[in-house]
Protein backbone atom coordinates (compact mmCIF):
# COMPACT_ATOMS: atom_id res chain seq x y z
CA UNK A 1 0.00 0.00 0.00
CA UNK A 2 1.22 2.99 -0.94
CA UNK A 3 -0.13 6.72 -0.06
CA UNK A 4 1.32 10.29 -0.52
CA UNK A 5 2.10 12.30 2.45
CA UNK A 6 2.29 16.15 2.04
CA UNK A 7 3.72 18.23 4.08
CA UNK A 8 3.60 22.26 4.37
CA UNK A 9 6.76 23.89 5.61
CA UNK A 10 6.36 26.86 8.00
CA UNK A 11 5.01 26.20 11.49
CA UNK A 12 5.08 21.98 10.59
CA UNK A 13 8.25 21.02 9.76
CA UNK A 14 10.23 24.27 11.27
CA UNK A 15 9.52 27.02 13.85
CA UNK A 16 9.62 29.70 10.64
CA UNK A 17 6.24 31.27 11.91
CA UNK A 18 8.23 33.16 14.65
CA UNK A 19 10.60 34.94 11.77
CA UNK A 20 7.80 35.99 9.70
CA UNK A 21 6.34 37.64 12.78
CA UNK A 22 9.32 39.20 13.55
CA UNK A 23 9.65 40.17 9.93
CA UNK A 24 6.48 41.76 8.97
CA UNK A 25 6.58 43.59 12.47
CA UNK A 26 9.56 45.34 11.81
CA UNK A 27 7.94 46.09 8.37
CA UNK A 28 4.40 47.27 9.25
CA UNK A 29 6.38 49.62 12.07
CA UNK A 30 8.52 51.29 9.47
CA UNK A 31 5.57 52.25 7.65
CA UNK A 32 3.36 53.24 10.85
CA UNK A 33 0.98 50.27 11.02
CA UNK A 34 0.45 48.39 14.12
CA UNK A 35 1.08 44.40 14.20
CA UNK A 36 -0.31 41.99 16.35
CA UNK A 37 -0.34 38.27 16.96
CA UNK A 38 -3.90 37.59 16.29
CA UNK A 39 -3.05 39.70 13.25
CA UNK A 40 -0.26 37.39 12.31
CA UNK A 41 -2.43 34.58 12.80
CA UNK A 42 -4.28 35.36 9.87
CA UNK A 43 -1.10 35.82 7.56
CA UNK A 44 -0.18 31.76 8.08
CA UNK A 45 0.01 30.18 4.95
CA UNK A 46 -0.70 33.31 2.91
CA UNK A 47 1.72 34.18 0.16
CA UNK A 48 4.31 36.82 0.91
CA UNK A 49 1.98 39.36 -1.87
CA UNK A 50 -1.29 38.84 -0.12
CA UNK A 51 0.25 38.86 3.25
CA UNK A 52 1.40 42.90 2.27
CA UNK A 53 -2.01 43.47 1.25
CA UNK A 54 -3.39 42.33 4.03
CA UNK A 55 -1.05 45.01 5.90
CA UNK A 56 -1.43 47.78 4.12
CA UNK A 57 -5.42 47.20 4.49
CA UNK A 58 -4.78 46.86 7.97
CA UNK A 59 -3.24 50.67 8.44
CA UNK A 60 -5.25 52.15 5.44
CA UNK A 61 -2.26 52.48 3.17
CA UNK A 62 -2.21 52.79 -0.48
CA UNK A 63 1.72 52.53 -1.62
CA UNK A 64 2.56 52.38 -5.50
CA UNK A 65 3.83 49.25 -7.23
CA UNK A 66 7.43 50.39 -7.22
CA UNK A 67 7.57 51.13 -3.27
CA UNK A 68 5.10 47.46 -2.86
CA UNK A 69 8.06 45.76 -4.42
CA UNK A 70 10.55 47.60 -2.26
CA UNK A 71 8.47 46.62 0.53
CA UNK A 72 8.24 42.93 -0.11
CA UNK A 73 12.16 42.80 -0.67
CA UNK A 74 13.03 44.35 2.68
CA UNK A 75 10.61 42.00 3.88
CA UNK A 76 12.33 39.11 2.70
CA UNK A 77 15.79 40.35 3.58
CA UNK A 78 15.05 40.37 6.57
CA UNK A 79 13.57 37.30 7.36
CA UNK A 80 15.97 35.91 5.51
CA UNK A 81 18.75 36.83 8.29
CA UNK A 82 16.79 34.80 10.10
CA UNK A 83 16.95 31.58 7.90
CA UNK A 84 20.78 32.25 7.38
CA UNK A 85 21.30 31.50 11.04
CA UNK A 86 19.23 28.25 11.71
CA UNK A 87 20.31 24.49 11.45
CA UNK A 88 19.33 21.09 12.36
CA UNK A 89 18.07 22.14 16.08
CA UNK A 90 15.03 24.24 14.33
CA UNK A 91 13.58 21.15 13.03
CA UNK A 92 10.00 20.69 15.21
CA UNK A 93 9.95 17.92 17.63
CA UNK A 94 9.74 14.09 15.86
CA UNK A 95 9.60 15.43 12.26
CA UNK A 96 12.96 13.24 11.45
CA UNK A 97 11.03 10.31 12.75
CA UNK A 98 7.89 10.12 11.05
CA UNK A 99 9.67 10.96 7.20
CA UNK A 100 12.25 8.28 8.26
CA UNK A 101 9.54 5.78 8.76
CA UNK A 102 7.40 7.41 5.41
CA UNK A 103 10.91 6.65 3.42
CA UNK A 104 11.61 3.61 5.03
CA UNK A 105 8.33 2.15 4.29
CA UNK A 106 8.55 3.45 0.73
CA UNK A 107 5.71 5.81 0.99
CA UNK A 108 5.30 8.93 -1.54
CA UNK A 109 6.26 11.96 0.70
CA UNK A 110 6.06 16.05 -0.69
CA UNK A 111 6.35 19.36 0.38
CA UNK A 112 3.53 21.46 -0.42
CA UNK A 113 4.20 25.18 0.52
CA UNK A 114 3.53 28.61 -0.35
CA UNK A 115 6.76 29.29 0.60
CA UNK A 116 9.57 30.80 -2.43
CA UNK A 117 12.19 29.96 0.21
CA UNK A 118 11.13 26.74 0.81
CA UNK A 119 14.37 24.73 -0.62
CA UNK A 120 16.66 27.15 0.59
CA UNK A 121 14.99 26.08 4.23
CA UNK A 122 14.64 22.37 3.90
CA UNK A 123 18.58 22.42 2.57
CA UNK A 124 19.36 24.74 5.93
CA UNK A 125 18.22 22.16 8.42
CA UNK A 126 19.26 19.19 5.84
CA UNK A 127 16.17 17.52 5.37
CA UNK A 128 15.73 18.24 1.60
CA UNK A 129 16.57 14.26 0.67
CA UNK A 130 13.24 13.45 2.58
CA UNK A 131 11.53 14.55 0.00
CA UNK A 132 10.69 12.62 -3.76
CA UNK A 133 9.05 15.49 -4.73
CA UNK A 134 8.62 20.01 -3.20
CA UNK A 135 6.09 22.28 -4.77
CA UNK A 136 6.59 25.65 -3.22
CA UNK A 137 5.54 29.19 -3.81
CA UNK A 138 7.40 29.00 -6.94
CA UNK A 139 4.83 26.58 -8.49
CA UNK A 140 1.57 27.67 -7.65
CA UNK A 141 -0.32 30.25 -9.11
CA UNK A 142 -3.25 29.82 -6.58
CA UNK A 143 -2.89 30.79 -2.89
CA UNK A 144 -4.23 28.60 -0.06
CA UNK A 145 -7.19 27.97 0.68
CA UNK A 146 -7.07 27.38 -3.53
CA UNK A 147 -6.13 23.51 -3.54
CA UNK A 148 -3.46 23.80 -6.47
CA UNK A 149 0.15 23.18 -4.21
CA UNK A 150 -1.38 20.16 -2.99
CA UNK A 151 -2.84 18.75 -6.22
CA UNK A 152 0.35 19.48 -7.96
CA UNK A 153 2.25 17.07 -5.01
CA UNK A 154 -0.48 14.35 -5.47
CA UNK A 155 0.69 14.50 -9.31
CA UNK A 156 4.47 14.61 -8.81
CA UNK A 157 3.94 11.40 -6.28
CA UNK A 158 1.61 9.76 -8.81
CA UNK A 159 -1.07 9.51 -6.37
CA UNK A 160 -4.77 9.93 -6.80
CA UNK A 161 -5.61 13.35 -4.23
CA UNK A 162 -7.93 10.79 -2.22
CA UNK A 163 -4.80 8.54 -1.12
CA UNK A 164 -3.02 12.12 0.03
CA UNK A 165 -2.82 12.76 3.56
CA UNK A 166 -1.92 16.55 4.24
CA UNK A 167 -0.05 17.58 7.14
CA UNK A 168 -1.00 21.62 8.03
CA UNK A 169 -0.62 24.36 10.57
CA UNK A 170 -2.75 27.08 8.90
CA UNK A 171 -6.03 27.21 8.39
CA UNK A 172 -5.66 28.40 4.82
CA UNK A 173 -4.06 25.00 4.58
CA UNK A 174 -6.35 22.99 6.05
CA UNK A 175 -9.11 23.92 4.02
CA UNK A 176 -7.15 23.24 0.41
CA UNK A 177 -6.27 19.77 1.92
CA UNK A 178 -10.13 19.41 2.15
CA UNK A 179 -10.69 21.67 -1.00
CA UNK A 180 -8.25 18.43 -2.84
CA UNK A 181 -10.24 15.95 -1.04
CA UNK A 182 -7.17 14.95 0.91
CA UNK A 183 -7.21 14.26 4.26
CA UNK A 184 -6.20 16.82 6.52
CA UNK A 185 -3.94 16.44 9.60
CA UNK A 186 -3.90 19.98 11.78
CA UNK A 187 -1.03 20.42 13.44
CA UNK A 188 -1.61 23.01 16.23
CA UNK A 189 -4.85 24.12 18.10
CA UNK A 190 -8.03 22.22 18.04
CA UNK A 191 -9.95 25.21 18.22
CA UNK A 192 -8.16 27.54 15.42
CA UNK A 193 -7.84 24.40 12.94
CA UNK A 194 -11.57 22.36 13.86
CA UNK A 195 -11.80 22.46 9.96
CA UNK A 196 -9.42 19.26 10.14
CA UNK A 197 -10.11 15.52 9.99
CA UNK A 198 -7.71 15.55 12.96
CA UNK A 199 -5.68 17.54 15.09
CA UNK A 200 -2.31 16.99 16.91
CA UNK A 201 -0.42 19.41 19.11
CA UNK A 202 2.64 18.70 17.75
CA UNK A 203 4.39 15.50 16.17
CA UNK A 204 5.29 14.23 19.32
CA UNK A 205 1.28 13.17 19.45
CA UNK A 206 1.09 11.19 16.39
CA UNK A 207 2.09 7.80 16.90
CA UNK A 208 3.94 5.66 14.20
CA UNK A 209 0.45 3.20 14.78
CA UNK A 210 -1.15 5.83 13.24
CA UNK A 211 0.33 6.90 10.38
CA UNK A 212 0.14 2.88 9.76
CA UNK A 213 -3.68 3.24 9.92
CA UNK A 214 -3.09 5.85 7.41
CA UNK A 215 -1.08 3.97 4.83
CA UNK A 216 -3.72 1.19 5.41
CA UNK A 217 -6.52 3.06 5.30
C1 LIG B 1 3.90 30.35 4.18
C2 LIG B 1 3.94 31.08 5.49
O1 LIG B 1 4.36 29.05 4.36
O2 LIG B 1 4.73 31.00 3.21
C3 LIG B 1 3.59 32.55 5.30
O3 LIG B 1 3.03 30.49 6.40
C4 LIG B 1 4.51 33.16 4.24
O4 LIG B 1 3.73 33.23 6.53
C5 LIG B 1 4.40 32.36 2.94
O5 LIG B 1 4.15 34.51 3.99
C6 LIG B 1 5.31 32.90 1.84
O6 LIG B 1 6.65 32.73 2.25
P1 LIG B 1 7.91 33.42 1.60
O7 LIG B 1 9.06 32.73 2.29
O8 LIG B 1 7.88 33.14 0.14
O9 LIG B 1 7.83 34.87 1.89
MG1 LIG C 1 2.38 26.69 7.64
Amino acid sequence: NTKGFIFDLDGVIVDTAKYHFLAWKKLANSIDVDFTETQNEQLKGVSRVKSLEKILSWGNKTISEDEFMALMAKKNDDYLSYIDKMGESEILPDVPKILNHLNENNQGVALGSASKNARKILQKVNLISNFQAIVDGNDVSKAKPDPEVFLIGAKALNQKPENCIVFEDSVAGVQAANNANMISIGIGDKTVLSEADYVFKDFTEISIEFIEELIKK
